[in-house]
């Protein structure tokens, strides 16, 4: 069991489900709003740093910045509650719908049940908006329940209105929390999702262990994210159309493209797609493996805990 804390103990599915909307009600508080520019200054009070062994203060990738771990989450932040807004709109002009694709494959993977004898569960950690809930709750005809955890208040908020508006705000319950230390029992679900949220997770072996604890025997693990490009050519025409073309329209959507810049730097230090598989394994699961997509532009990681 790669559980990095020993105090949890196995809940009911039906109590875990209220425990969840319990938490719902906490999702917003006051946070730090740091300074994204001033990257160079962080960098420059890491190198001073570097013979501390707090893991706080290890450094970390935030985009192509160096930070410190305890430093990267607020940034992080900051960037997705600049984008939440418009998330959704800015994900279909950025991919040209084709995350949609992506994540369609990835749920068609999962393949839910569409009935079941006892409650199952899905955790879609980094949830922001709902997207994978919506689609795992839809393709299972309404048999899966799911929870959405994140981090950030302000893509809940977004979240819970659009699952209320689809119909869902019964089987789809929003919860704020961080990926390392899930608020939630050993043993709890049927099958953890993660889309576009590993990169962003400042340590991400704790997230995976957490990821692990939280699955019953059985459970499935699946990691949809940008990855590496592996088709001669089309990697150029990708770089090209990140670096120039993505900031651009989210500077002409949103009126920023600085959060834009940091969410492609983010993909480029990402592992790539066998490093990431060996983090997967490292972290407890088997049966790893992965599946291109579009040429490895993204990825869709798979693991259990058998
Ligand atoms: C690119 S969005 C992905 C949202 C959604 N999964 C999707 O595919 O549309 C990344 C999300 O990761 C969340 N996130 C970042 N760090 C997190 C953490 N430590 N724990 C939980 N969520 C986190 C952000 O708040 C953001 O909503």
């Amino acid at each position: 069991m790669g559980g990095v804390r020993g105090h949890h103990s196995a809940a009911p599915p039906l109590v875990l489900w209220s425990a969840a909307t319990a938490t719902d009600q906490d999702a917003t508080g006051p946070r730090r709003r740091p300074d994204t520019q001033n990257f160079k200054a962080r960098e420059a009070s890491m190198a001073q740093r570097t013979s501390t062994r707090d893991p706080q203060d290890m450094p970390t990738s935030f985009g192509f910045a160096t930070v410190a771990q305890g430093e990267k989450q607020a940034l992080v932040d900051d960037v997705f509650h600049k984008v939440a807004s418009r998330y959704d709109l800015m994900n279909d002009l950025m991919s040209g719908g084709m995350h949609r694709l992506w994540k369609d494959a990835m749920v068609s993977t999962l393949a839910p049940p569409r009935s079941a004898v006892r409650p199952w569960i899905v955790l879609d950690v980094a949830g922001g908006t709902g997207d994978i809930a919506t689609r795992i709750v839809e393709r299972s005809g309404g048999t899966a329940k799911a929870v959405v955890l994140d981090i950030n208040g302000s893509m809940l908020a977004v979240g819970r209105d659009r699952a209320a508006k689809a119909g869902h705000a019964d089987a789809i319950r929003f919860t704020q929390g961080n990926a390392e230390t899930l608020p939630f029992p050993d043993r709890s679900f049927d099958a953890y999702t993660i889309a576009f949220g590993i990169r962003n997770v400042p340590d991400i072996p704790r997230a995976l262990r957490e990821a692990h604890r939280v699955l019953k025997r059985g459970g499935r693990f699946l990691c949809l994210e940008f990855s590496e490009v592996d088709v001669p050519m089309l990697d150029r025409v990708y770089d090209a159309f990140s670096f120039n073309a993505i900031p651009a329209i989210g500077q002409a959507v949103t009126g920023d493209g600085e959060p834009y810049r940091y969410l492609v730097e983010s993909i480029r230090k990402f592992p790539n797609q066998a490093r990431f598989a060996e983090m997967i394994r490292e972290a407890g699961f088997e049966r790893v493996t992965w599946r291109n997509y579009s040429g490895g532009i993204a990825a869709l990681h798979s693991g259990w805990k058998l």
